[in-house]
């Protein structure tokens, strides 16, 4: 073991996994975590997902619980973290991966979809975070919660308002959490992602907008890409998955209650974006705009 991952600390350690299973994100931080030798307990509503991760965890020689549940569904939830409770007996680390988003305009969204924007983006998060604390506590080693949320919960993200609101919500309980747990050495932050690889960023854009962009091709997506993210490509899948390795491990010992955005620089950027012609500026001036008129 390098000297790095002996500082990490993770090797041993028992996670559990909101949303672990399915393709990009999930899948992606729970095989992280079993690489760097933590147990694993990953729920996720993806039945075949949950099926095909079993062998590919077991090959790396920790533990898995994998569990077919719908955060959406509180019973579903529960019965997870009843069988948690029951094989692991104590956990370390957990990590809120499930975000749901559509995209719409608030006065066209209905109240059924609304509460279920709310639950998947904040309730499920309280509810997860009420049933993995006495399992952290258990462990006896303090633990590290991490709870996904979004550059929308940072700025007014029109056609998300629900979303964005119920993602804000997610970050201000983490913070709140942070300082209520902090006498147990539990620490509470987030991950709050922009434009990373994922089935939900498609979803969260209006279908005919994701045809045309996909119609445009990859290299005009790459060139759009380099006008809003100040490191001119978006954050791949691995990105996302170090933030959760360093927020998870003891080289964050010292950091509770924060957001990492892990964006590219797209929150720092808050609106200023690098025009082709015209280069830093949140409007667009004569070249832009000469190009708009042509
Ligand atoms: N990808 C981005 O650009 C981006 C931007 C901002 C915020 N986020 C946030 O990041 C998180 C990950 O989202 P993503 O779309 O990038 O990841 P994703 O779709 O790659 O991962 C989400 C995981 O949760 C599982 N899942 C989805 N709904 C579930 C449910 N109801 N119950 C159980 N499991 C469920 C999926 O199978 C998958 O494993 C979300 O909280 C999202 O709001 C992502």
């Amino acid at each position: 073991m390098g000297l790095l991952e002996a500082q990490a600390a993770l090797a041993g350690k028992t996670a559990i996994v909101v949303g672990g299973c399915g393709e990009i994100q999930g899948r992606a931080i729970t095989l992280a975590l079993a690489r760097a030798g933590v147990h694993v307990a990953a729920c996720d509503k993806h039945a075949d997902a949950v099926e095909a991760i079993g062998p590919e965890v077991a090959a790396l020689g920790v533990r898995l619980l994998a569990q077919h549940a719908d955060a959406a569904e509180p019973d579903q939830l529960d019965a997870f973290y009843d069988r948690v409770a029951a094989e692991f007996g104590a956990a370390d680390i957990l990590v809120n991966v499930v975000g749901e988003v559509e995209r719409n305009l608030f006065t066209a969204t209905t109240r059924a979809r609304n509460a279920r924007d709310i639950r998947l983006n904040y309730g499920y998060v309280i509810d997860s975070c009420r049933r993995a604390i006495p399992l952290l506590q258990a462990s006896g080693n303090g633990g590290s919660i991490i709870n996904f949320t979004t550059i929308e919960a940072h700025r007014g993200a029109a056609t998300y308002a629900v979303y964005a609101g119920a993602k804000a919500a997610v970050t201000n309980f983490s913070r709140a959490l942070a300082v209520e747990l902090g006498g147990a050495k539990i620490r509470v932050n987030c991950i709050a992602p922009d434009t990373s690889p994922a089935r939900m960023s498609n979803a969260g854009l209006y279908p005919q907008d994701f045809e045309r962009m996909t119609a445009l091709g990859p290299d005009v997506l790459d060139e759009a890409l380099k006008i809003y993210v100040p490191l001119k490509e978006a954050p791949p899948v691995e990105a996302i998955v170090d933030g959760v390795l360093f927020l998870a491990s003891d080289l964050s010992r010292f950091v509770t209650g924060q957001t990492l955005h892990i964006d590219g620089g797209t929150s720092a950027a808050l609106g200023f974006l690098d025009w082709p012609v015209d280069s830093f500026m949140p409007a667009p001036l004569a070249g832009a705009m000469a190009r708009l008129k042509g």
